[in-house]
């Protein structure tokens, strides 16, 4: 009989193209070990009450290689019964939970709004336990986003353990980052308060929009763009303007990291 899997039901909550975000994080940072790799395996943990966003993941990762195998893999039984409907050449469906029942090991593990409805308390052993699965050069990426996509972040870890956090929005739509606190993964969303790392990075890219205000009449990129680099000044961010221009910027993971470790 095959073991219980390895976590807990949570709302189904998903919707068509609301990890547009980061998947297109994905597809860039994890192009060249997809393209390299011998077994382009690739999970997407916990897909929700509707497989939409693994046919999204399939289709976007198809482009790189052609030969991509994504499996969702979702605890609730009848969320992975409902989902085999779609299955296809290069795309399955299976329960199970942070074990990972999958033959291989897989490069990109994307975890959206799973651990969102843990306790912190769980979020370390999730993480050594999928972390645990990678093949060699292979990621977790772990986040959350709003209900349509417009404001996301996600820890990206290794095998050898988390390695950045990324934030991610529609700019249009933004006040100032700071909104992003309301998104921020598990790992961090407690975190928010005077004297964490992550409430100290929100405060200064808030300090930094407010300074850079008057680039706005070029448009959101580019302030947020002029906000990153004057920014970067003060804080350890990851020279991407490519990515920057997208709405995007990315920190070194022990930059943010709680002051007292994620218990587990
Ligand atoms: C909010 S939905 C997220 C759906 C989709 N990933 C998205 O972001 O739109 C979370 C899903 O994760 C599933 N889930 C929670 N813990 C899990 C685990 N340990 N293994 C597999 N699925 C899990 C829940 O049953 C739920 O269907």
């Amino acid at each position: 009989m095959p073991a219980r899997p390895q976590g807990d039901v949570t709302r189904g909550t998903t919707a068509p193209n609301r990890l547009r975000r980061v998947d297109r994080w994905i597809t860039w940072r994890c192009a060249a070990a997809l393209r390299a790799a011998s077994e382009p395996l690739v999970v997407d943990l916990g897909f929700g009450g509707s497989p939409v966003t693994t046919l999204e993941l399939h289709a976007r990762l198809v482009r790189l290689r052609p030969d991509v195998r994504v499996v969702g893999v979702e605890i609730d039984p009848e969320r992975v019964t409902a989902a085999s409907a779609y299955s296809r050449p290069g795309l399955s469906f299976v329960r199970g939970g942070f074990e990972l029942p999958v033959n291989g090991r897989p490069v990109v593990v994307r975890a959206m709004n799973v651990l969102r409805q843990y306790d912190e308390a769980q979020v370390a052993p999730a993480w050594g336990q999928l972390l645990g699965r990678l093949a060699p050069d292979g990621v977790l990426i772990d986040g959350t986003c709003d209900e349509i996509g417009r404001r996301a972040t996600w820890v990206t870890a290794s095998t050898a353990g988390p390695e950045s956090l990324s934030f991610s929005a529609h700019l249009a739509s933004l006040d100032r980052p700071s909104q992003l606190a309301e998104r921020l993964p598990k790992a961090l969303i407690h975190r928010n308060v005077p004297g964490e790392p992550i409430h100290d990075l929100l405060a200064l890219l808030d300090e930094h929009w407010a300074r850079t205000a008057p680039y706005s009449s070029f448009g959101p990129s580019q302030r947020w763009r002029a906000m990153v680099e004057s920014a970067s000044d003060a804080w350890d961010i990851a020279r991407q303007p490519a990515r920057w221009q997208l709405g995007e910027l990315t920190v070194p993971w022990a930059s943010v990291a709680p002051s007292s470790p994620l218990a587990g």
